[in-house]
């Protein structure tokens, strides 16, 4: 473990409230993570902030005809209370628009062209010749050549997932005016990322920097390496850090040619979480350095897939160009969430709004936290339903968490007027306890020690599933105890072993208390106070406890003072769940009714098109399908295959392996753009040599009448490895 930690969460647009999505990507995770270094004892620093510039900005400006100004007034607001809502804890909730942001991000900008990173360098750029000005790259939209999407953005096609840029686009068109962009001559500062390809690619694979190991191999995700080797595999190019723009921070103005230029959004939002620990560290009479710039500090950023080219390669080539600063040790990226069985998306209103849902579920917020963090797309894609939700929390935590601590309270108060019972296991055995039956009380302790040990070492490694798993078991095994020991029944006959079990059973709930914290902060809150403890203020709990357990010690003392028992959760009835699902069904019938509405109008009327479908294969027997070994898999690296044009070599995890495989997709699908996709693969077609790589099974697509290639894919989140029949 580092010394200390700075741990940043990825700055949310300024452009629109927080959803679900957003929630499981980055924050979730961060503020878990943030919360157990803190229950360690560790010295952290916790920052996030709205990020206030680029077109995300102006786009929604002008889409609700208001200032951008206006804008990130509003949903800065919005979103800084939402995360607070939600218990999302920041010590710092920063705005990028702020006067030590823009003067930070200059004073980076000064010092990269100081240090010669950047090229000066003419290029021609879309123009609207109709509204008089450069085009930021989400102005113009135009023909995927992916995926034939005739939406594409400039920067990106929201269909296929592919990074473009304009000059890609097939019969582009301006969203300001819908002329036809021209290319004109304009001038800016290109980072020199092609210099950089060569340490981020030695840094990425093996953790070394500059002779030093900066973390361990095999420490980072697979599929964050995999997008990370596939962009450093496509060759980095020199990158324009600056835009022709008039919302941004501007270049320094005393700079030759700096008129009408602001900084790219990409240069100036990630040195956002500079500018907020300076703010963080002048508001607490703290020093900023050592958090950025000593080796003894663990830089962790949280953040979605979409940005990871950002944070792993970009911004490090930009700290490292700067020079005195680290690099982070891990940036765990999560892929994305979907919600029932689509991709959310703002524009659609497709979504599980925060807001929303805190208002709804008054009291209830932790739900959807647990909701989240048990369905948290840490390897692949995960989904979200409402029927879900409303079983986790009606099983896991009303029938298994809530009922156990109500339990061990409200038999404490029945049994021992509200007191932890004094236990003398002499005493017990004398009289009757039947070890067999309850436990070595040193042992139990001993159990619950390992537990959360365990669940802190899965928390380090950034699977937060897999603690939550480990955390609910401890709960289960509370459970178990009371129902294989039946207190209410032995109570008069082997009272001293119901000592015994309560007390356990009040241990079990006071370490939970602590233990849950990071995942569940009000349900933490709550459990305090029905315990009659102080509430975990993040100061080194989870340590006292660890240390407590290890020597046998209760957590609780003998005769200690109880509060009254609460229930921690309420159960969800359908009819609860019901209406948030019509809520969804009424958005898909707008947005369904909309598209209608666009195609109808649409200049040239609808002809439906005449298909000639391919001709059906002669019969097979069952025998030649059973004998084909088909499994389900997902691709965790890809990359282009040298004077290939259409082959991408995968690799693509079996759950059992992962193997290699060529496939003939690389005039449909960029490398990025596939990984994390999930697959299906005959596994068993026999090796073969192609381009001096040797494939290992072919993945399944479907092809449609103008050969137009898609996954066949299983379900969201299904595991890797298991067979298709
Ligand atoms: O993708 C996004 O929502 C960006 N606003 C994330 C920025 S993260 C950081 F670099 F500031
Ligand atoms: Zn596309």
């Amino acid at each position: 473990m580092k010394k200390r930690y700075l741990v940043t969460a990825a700055l949310p647009y300024a452009n629109g409230p927080l959803h679900i999505g957003h929630l499981a990507g980055a924050y979730l995770p961060a503020d878990i993570y943030v919360r157990y270094l803190r229950l360690m004892g560790k010295d952290v620093v916790f920052v996030c902030g709205s990020d206030e510039h680029g077109a995300a900005i102006t786009v929604k400006a002008r889409k609700e005809g208001i200032t951008p100004q206006e804008i990130v007034d509003k949903y800065h607001v919005m979103l800084r209370d939402t995360f607070v809502d939600i218990g999302i804890h920041f010590d710092l909730y920063h705005r990028t628009s702020s006067p030590l942001h823009h003067k930070t991000s200059q004073d980076f900008f000064l010092k990269l062209l100081e240090n010669g990173q950047f090229d000066e360098k003419e290029s021609d750029q879309y123009y609207d010749p109709v509204a008089e000005q450069f085009l930021a790259d989400r102005y113009i939209i135009g023909t995927c050549p992916n995926c034939a999407n005739p939406d594409a953005y400039g920067d990106q096609c929201e269909r296929c997932g592919t990074t473009l840029s304009p000059t890609e686009l097939i019969t582009p068109r301006s969203t300001l005016s819908g002329a036809t962009p021209e290319l004109r001559p304009t001038k800016h500062w290109y980072l020199k990322l092609d210099e950089h390809e060569a340490w981020l690619r030695t840094w990425i694979n093996t953790g070394m920097v500059d002779g030093k190991l900066q973390h361990q191999p095999g420490s980072w995700k697979n599929h964050v390496v995999g997008q990370c080797n596939s962009w450093l595999d496509s060759g980095l190019q020199p990158r324009a850090m600056t835009r022709d723009l008039d919302w941004g921070v501007d270049v320094p103005q005393h700079i030759p040619g700096s008129a009408g230029k602001k900084l790219y959004v990409w240069l100036d939002a990630p040195i956002g979480y500079i500018s907020a620990t300076k703010q963080w560290a002048a508001d607490h009479g703290k020093d900023w350095a050592p958090y950025w710039q000593s080796d003894d500090t663990g830089l962790v950023h949280f953040i979605g897939k979409d940005n990871i080219v950002f944070h792993c390669l970009i911004f490090p080539a930009i700290l490292k160009a700067h020079g005195g600063f680290i690099l982070p040790v891990n940036v765990p990226a999560n892929q994305f969430l979907n919600l029932e069985g689509r991709k959310l998306s703002t524009s659609k209103n497709w979504a599980v709004w925060v807001h929303e849902y805190c208002a709804d579920f008054k009291g209830q917020e932790d739900a959807l936290r647990y909701n989240m963090i048990k369905n948290m797309p840490e390897q692949r894609d995960a989904e979200f339903t409402w029927k879900g939700f409303q079983e986790t929390t009606n099983t896991e935590l009303v029938n298994n968490l809530a009922n156990f601590v109500h339990r061990v309270l409200v038999l404490t108060h029945k049994y021992y007027d509200g007191l932890v019972p004094e236990v003398d296991t002499n005493l017990a055995i004398r009289s009757g306890w039947n070890i067999e039956q309850v436990g070595y009380f040193d042992e139990e302790l001993l159990l619950l020690h390992h537990k959360v040990e365990e669940m802190g070492k899965e928390i380090m490694q950034f699977n937060f599933r897999e603690a939550l798993r480990i955390l609910m078991e401890i709960s289960s095994a509370g459970n178990a105890l009371l129902q294989f020991n039946e207190p209410w029944k032995t109570v008069k006959d082997s009272p001293e072993a119901v000592r015994v079990v309560l007390n356990l059973g009040l241990q079990f709930v006071a370490a939970l208390s602590v233990a849950c914290q990071p995942f569940m902060p009000f349900t933490s809150e709550k459990m305090r106070k029905m315990i009659n403890l102080q509430s975990v203020s993040g100061s080194g709990e989870l340590l006292f406890i660890l240390n407590d357990l290890a020597e046998g010690n209760p957590i609780l003392p003998a005769n200690h003072a109880i509060n009254t028992a609460e229930h921690l959760f309420t159960r969800i009835p359908d009819e609860v769940i019901q209406a948030q699902v019509a809520r969804l069904e009424a958005t898909d019938r707008t947005n369904q009714a909309e598209s209608a509405a666009e195609s109808v109008s649409a200049e040239e009327p609808a002809v439906a098109a005449s298909v000639s479908y391919p001709e059906l294969k002669e019969f097979i027997q069952y025998d030649d399908f059973a004998n084909m070994d088909i499994r389900t898999g997902t691709i965790v690296a890809a990359e282009a295959v040298e004077k290939s044009k259409k082959l991408l070599k995968l690799q693509v995890d079996l759950g059992f392996e992962t193997r290699t495989i060529l496939s003939g997709i690389a005039l449909h699908f960029r490398p990025e753009s596939v990984v994390g996709q999930q697959v299906v693969v005959l596994a068993n077609l026999a090796p073969r040599v192609m381009m001096g790589t040797t494939s290992a099974g072919m993945i399944l697509m479907a092809e449609d009448s103008e050969g137009q290639l898609s996954f066949v894919a299983p379900p969201q989140g299904w595991p890797n490895g298991f067979g298709v029949k």
